[in-house]
């Protein structure tokens, strides 16, 4: 999926030497990309490889042990994200980023309402007419493609692709310039992950934004992004556009994971 990238933009996320260790455990070591305005940058690797640890530590979910995150925040300027408060961190979280988590359970709270789980992200940044979220919720559902007459339910009654959509527009619904997604399609059956793949690149593109996405399925990477970064033990083994990672791999691991997608 190509798309032009304004030339005089600089980077949104500039991510430096990160390394994240749980005792003498490597999450990840010394990674550094950076994303650009309206890119998406596939995260891929086997299990275990550190794609999860190194996505939570560039939403500042999770601290690193060492390296450093800059974010190019609303008025331009270039902010080291350890230097943030945590008020601050958290509007940024809840206003200019998304993240949309593999199980929808943690990103949604389960015994609320649709219609009140997309509104809460617009109540956050201070919209107050009841009205008014009510009818920006129930338009991003249609979005979403879940009908209006189920706002009133609660997630708990929902299925799995239509948790991950509802998850999708409470995370849209403020407009973010940055989204994470860590396996937004796992755990759902072939023909319900084929909808919301294509859900997200409807929205990725038409919003422009920008988007980290985890996936261990090489497809979903193909699909969605621009640019592939592959992951093993931790480190990056190979970076670039990812039609070139996935027609011409360089690396031998890259080569093994490409040579094991099933022909489709
Ligand atoms: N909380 C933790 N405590 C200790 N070790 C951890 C913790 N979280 C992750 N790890 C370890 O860090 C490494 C990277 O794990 P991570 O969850 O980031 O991998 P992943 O690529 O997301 O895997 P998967 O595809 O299975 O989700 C693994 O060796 C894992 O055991
Ligand atoms: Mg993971």
């Amino acid at each position: 999926m190509s798309q032009s990238i304004p030339a005089d933009a600089g980077p949104l996320l500039s991510v430096r030497d990160i390394t994240k260790t749980y005792g003498a455990r490597v999450g990840c070591e010394d990674v550094s990309f950076d994303v650009w305005p309206g890119e998406v940058v596939a995260i891929v690797g086997e299990s275990g490889s550190g794609k999860t640890t190194l996505l939570n530590c560039i939403s500042t979910r999770l601290a690193p042990t060492s390296g450093t995150i800059s974010y190019a925040m609303r008025d331009g300027t270039m902010r080291d994200l350890a230097s943030l408060g945590e008020a601050e961190r958290r509007l940024l979280m809840r206003t200019d980023w998304g993240f949309v988590h593999q199980h929808a359970s943690d990103g949604l709270r389960m015994r609320v309402s649709a219609g009140a789980n997309v509104g809460e992200r617009l109540m956050a940044v201070g919209d107050r007419n009841y009205g008014e979220i009510r009818a920006t919720a129930t338009d991003w559902l249609g979005r979403v493609e879940i009908a209006a007459d189920r706002i009133d339910d609660q997630p708990v009654a929902f299925s799995g692709g239509m948790r991950q959509r509802l998850q999708i527009a409470r995370n849209l619904v403020t407009r973010p310039r940055l989204v994470f997604m860590d396996e937004p399609t796992g755990g759902l059956d072939v023909s319900v992950q084929a909808r919301l793949l294509d859900l997200i690149r409807t929205l990725v593109s038409e919003m422009g934004l920008s988007v980290v996405i985890v996936t261990h399925d090489l497809a979903v990477a193909r699909l969605l992004s621009q640019r592939m970064i592959v992951m093993k033990a931790g480190r990056i083994i190979e970076h670039g556009l990812t039609d070139r990672v996935l027609d011409d791999p360089h690396h031998a691991y890259t080569q093994l994971l490409v040579a094991s997608i099933p022909e489709s």
